[in-house]
């Protein structure tokens, strides 16, 4: 039999500190709820052990009844004692230790996932969406910080949800770090079996760009929002192609980490927003960021002023505080015009506490999970119900609803409205309303391939962003597509705007060639000491990342959107080509089982090594999405494959889908079935 002593003898990276007692928490940090217990003894016991293999036998007595208290009444074990004490923030990259830059860049960008401003429960180690973490707990996050600080680019740090497994060697053309977070085997591949697996502390739920490291922040969904909301507006309006949201009201709820995007962006796209949000801590954290400019509990004063700035097509965003379903009731009792709505309420895990219920304050709430888990479901499904109804009067009114990748239209379905189903028996045929992918983001962006492309300056200077801001626009040609100008504008205002929260980074949607050309420009003013190195990357939530038939493939109609190829391929294509970090996840965005996302981080150290990582993954990473979303039909992607196939001549090449006529596929079946 091994001993203890044998084992930490083998060891030279592992956790041999203890610190004496857990840091203290700062008041006003938002916590997480208690997610539940629900392990056996058995389980419970393998928790533990699970927990105690971080640390040195001699602490075990020690730390194990923590651990197990930890486990009983937050639902998981998060190592508190482990957090380092203080603010946790993304340092500029010099102050890091590291034997490669990519080893101090992933630390920089691990510390602002972590931030208090810009993490949803930063002792619980939750970035956004109410559950997507970075890892499972400190005792992991301090054994990766060892790990990143003597990587060399010889070797390759592999993540396994949360846990890093080790360094193994590898080459410099190789990635630095690979991770996957919460892929379960398929008869598993549930809620359910999931919650086991997270409380037995093996299985990390990443989101996307937490699990992946490349959380930017409220601003890495701005640009997203700002051009779902600007093109429902022409395409459902009658905006003209250079319009924008003046004199139009959108309504919406969800003042968090993605969805604390939306009054931003409604107001630079100059309409007037209303977002309800029961938890006012978020509400203040996003008025004090001056993303949402006035707040409110009173529905007549809320809807006084916004008439006054729709009349005088002033923009202006509003957080109502209180439910979203309280909001609709107002709406359809006092028959207000809604032109454009939606909900951004975290109905991936609606049970989980993603979804107030109405009737219900926050703080019951949390409460109510915590002690009747039961109870709390009935409530949620009641306020699903009955928020389907209010959208449903309001849709008939003229309003234009879309679900915002939130699962919102499932967690109905789920809740027993088996009407929202198109089909009327299941989901497989999407619902009865659009998802904003299936009828925006999908065809008018990712289908051309354009996607939520975003970088990192790693020294923390404003300046060297400023730099990348102006070189970026540069390379954009705003004659070319409607597309190209609201891109163009987008990072001519970007600075102005003041989006940057966290670290200094950027967002800006491009397409394949877009991104090329600015990765490539970017390395070069690295390599010119222009600027300092940047990390590249992207949110998972683009045109080849992410299989998620609710919602980046909604609009995928060839039977192919319950497949997970795509993501994989992307994952596994841009390992291939070098990118510094590659990421793989369930789940992300909708829930387990519901999604597979690949994303990537590709640190730009101004070397000609990275040039050529640029050129073939940057665009792999685009053009497999292209050239999947083709083959399924989609017009634009056709149009754009061929494009591709013109260009690469000789160095790439997309199958291409002859396109059969309705008419003869019709009248052949109808005769025949
Ligand atoms: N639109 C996108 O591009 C996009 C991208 C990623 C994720 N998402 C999805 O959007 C959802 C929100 O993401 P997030 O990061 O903002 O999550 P979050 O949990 O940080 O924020 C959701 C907010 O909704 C509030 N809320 C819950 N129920 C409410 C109710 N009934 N009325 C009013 N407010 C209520 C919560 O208090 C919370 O602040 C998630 O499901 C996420 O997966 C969307």
């Amino acid at each position: 039999m091994l001993t203890n002593r044998e084992i930490a003898g083998a060891m030279t990276i592992k956790l041999d500190q203890v610190p004496e007692k857990t840091p203290a928490f700062v008041p006003g940090i938002r916590r997480a709820p208690n997610r539940g217990f629900r392990l056996t003894p058995e389980q419970t016991k393998t928790a533990l052990k699970n927990a105690l293999r971080y640390v040195p036998e001699e602490y075990h007595a020690e730390l194990a009844p923590e651990f197990l208290n930890e486990l009983l009444t937050m639902g998981r074990i998060y190592g508190y004692r482990f957090r380092p004490g203080g603010r946790i923030y993304a340092k500029p990259i010099d102050q890091y230790r590291g034997n490669c830059t990519e080893g101090r860049a992933f630390q920089v960008m691990i510390d602002n996932n972590l931030d208090f401003e810009v993490a949803l429960y930063p002792y619980e180690l939750v970035t956004y969406g109410e559950t997507g973490s970075v890892c499972q707990n400190w005792m992991q996050y301090r054994l990766i910080k060892q790990y990143l600080e003597v990587m060399t680019d010889h070797q390759t740090l592999v993540m396994e949800s949360g846990h890093p497994l080790g360094l193994f060697p590898s080459k410099p053309e190789a990635p630095r770090v690979i991770i996957t977070n919460a892929l379960m085997v398929g008869m598993f591949d549930n809620q359910a079996d999931w919650e086991i697996a997270q409380e037995m502390g093996v299985s990390n739920y990443g989101q996307m760009t937490a699990g992946g490291w490349m959380y930017i922040g409220p601003q890495g969904i701005v640009h997203g929002t700002y051009n779902t909301i600007l093109i429902a507006g022409r395409a459902k309006l009658g905006i003209p192609g250079d319009g924008d949201l003046s004199g139009h009201l959108f309504i919406s709820s969800g003042l968090g980490g993605m969805s604390g995007a939306q009054p931003k962006a409604v107001e630079i796209a100059r309409g007037v927003g209303i977002i309800a949000e029961v938890d006012y801590s978020r509400i203040k954290t996003r008025h004090d960021q001056g993303w949402v400019n006035m707040v409110s509990g009173d529905l007549d004063e809320i809807f006084r002023t916004a008439s006054e700035c729709l009349i005088k097509k002033e923009p202006l965003s509003i957080a109502y505080h209180g439910n979203i379903v309280d909001l609709l009731e107002y709406v359809v009792q006092n028959n207000i015009k809604v032109e454009l709505l939606s909900d951004q309420t975290s109905c991936h895990v609606a049970y989980a506490g993603g979804y107030c219920p109405q009737g219900v304050t926050f703080e019951e709430r949390t409460r109510l999970l915590a002690e009747d888990r039961e109870q709390f479901r009935r409530l949620v499904d009641k306020s699903l119900r009955r928020q389907y109804e209010l959208i449903k009067i309001l849709v008939e009114r003229g309003t234009y609803f879309f679900d915002y990748g939130n699962a919102f239209l499932k967690a109905v379905y789920d809740a027993g409205v088996k009407e929202i189903a198109a089909n009327g028996v299941d989901e497989k045929d999407g619902f009865i309303w659009p998802s904003y992918v299936e009828d925006i983001m999908g065809p008018e962006l990712f289908d051309y391939g354009y996607g939520p492309f975003r970088w990192v300056c790693l020294s923390g200077k404003p300046e060297d962003l400023a730099r990348t801001d102006r070189a970026a626009m540069e390379c954009i040609d705003p004659a070319r597509r409607y597309q190209d100008r609201d891109n163009y504008v987008w990072i001519r205002d970007a600075e102005r705007n003041k989006l940057v929260v966290g670290s200094q980074a950027r967002i800006l949607y491009q397409d394949a060639a877009g991104r090329v050309r600015i990765a490539l420009k970017f390395n070069e003013m690295v390599r010119n000491g222009e600027i300092g190195p940047v990390m590249l990357g992207r949110d998972h939530h683009d045109t080849g990342g992410t299989d998620s038939p609710f919602r980046e493939t909604a609009n995928i109609k060839d039977g192919s959107n319950v497949m997970a190829d795509m993501a994989t391929q992307c994952f596994a294509g841009n390992a291939a080509r070098g990118m510094s970090l590659v990421s793989l996840h369930n789940g992300g965005g909708v829930g387990i089982g519901k999604a597979i996302n690949g994303g990537f981080g590709l640190v730009l150290d101004g070397s000609a090594r990275v040039d050529e990582i640029i050129k073939s993954a940057m665009l792999w990473d685009v053009m497999g999405g292209v050239a999947r979303r083709s083959w399924a039909r989609n017009g634009n992607s056709i149009a754009t494959s061929m494009e591709f196939n013109r260009g690469f001549a000789g160095r790439g090449h997309i199958t291409l889908p002859y396109l059969a006529d309705d008419e003869l596929v019709d009248r052949l079946v109808s005769a025949a079935l």
